[in-house]
This record gives C-alpha cells, sequence and structure tokens, in this order.
C-alpha cells in the first residue's frame, strides 16, 4: 500500500486521479465512503475520474456505461469488461491506495508504462 492524500484534502463528492500505471481514481462520495478503482474506462481511453459518481457507481464520461465502484462490473455496454477496483483504508488520516495483482481490463491501445 502506499498513501494517495490525506483524507482531509479529497472533500466528499471529489475524486483524485493518481498518475501511476495506469493511472488509479479515489473516489469520496457524497455519503463519504470512499472507492478506487483503475481511472481508464474498459471500453476507450477515457478517464473515470470525469464522469458522474451516483449510486455507487462511476458514469464514463465518454459514452456513459457505469462501472460499480464496489465491484468495478458495468452495468450496460458500450463498456463490458470491468474495472479493476481496490481496496481503501484510512490510516491516521492518510488514504492508502492497495496494490492490485489482477490485470487491469484496459481498453485497446492502451498499455502500461514502465
Ligand atoms: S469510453 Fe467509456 S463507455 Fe465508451
Amino acid at each position: 500500500m502506499h498513501g494517495a492524500c490525506p483524507l482531509t484534502q479529497l472533500a466528499r463528492g471529489y475524486a483524485l486521479r493518481l498518475d501511476t500505471s495506469p493511472p488509479i481514481t479515489v473516489l469520496h462520495t457524497e455519503e463519504g465512503e470512499l472507492f478506487e478503482i483503475d481511472d481508464t474506462c474498459t471500453h476507450q481511453d477515457a478517464p473515470l475520474a470525469d464522469g458522474r459518481v451516483e449510486n455507487r457507481e462511476a458514469e464514463c464520461p465518454l459514452h456513459a456505461s457505469k462501472s460499480s465502484l464496489r465491484t468495478g462490473e458495468v452495468d450496460q455496454p458500450p463498456a463490458k469488461r470491468p474495472v479493476r477496483v481496490r481496496e481503501v483504508t484510512v490510516v491516521d488520516g492518510i488514504i492508502m491506495v492497495a496494490e492490485s495483482d489482477a490485470a487491469p481490463n484496459l481498453p485497446p491501445g492502451i498499455s502500461l508504462v514502465g
């Protein structure tokens, strides 16, 4: 795990995109829940951090498929494969990002850097 940012710097209703490979988004819902998902939609190269978050789902800003923040599963095409999700914890006021051994479901043409 590594630290993303202090919890006090991510207000409810906002998302923080981390410049990792692949990018990760930490979301703080209006209800006060925290989630971490891969930022890139599994359909095309669209940043999920820029979409709406509602009912524990992140809506893709490009074609509106919604990914569950808990499981990563998508509700409808055009995205079909689940976005990778991670465990999130807060330790001493710092949002901690968990590593994942699972392969990301990146869209065609997008590859990991480094
Ligand atoms: S890019 Fe996300 S649904 Fe198409």
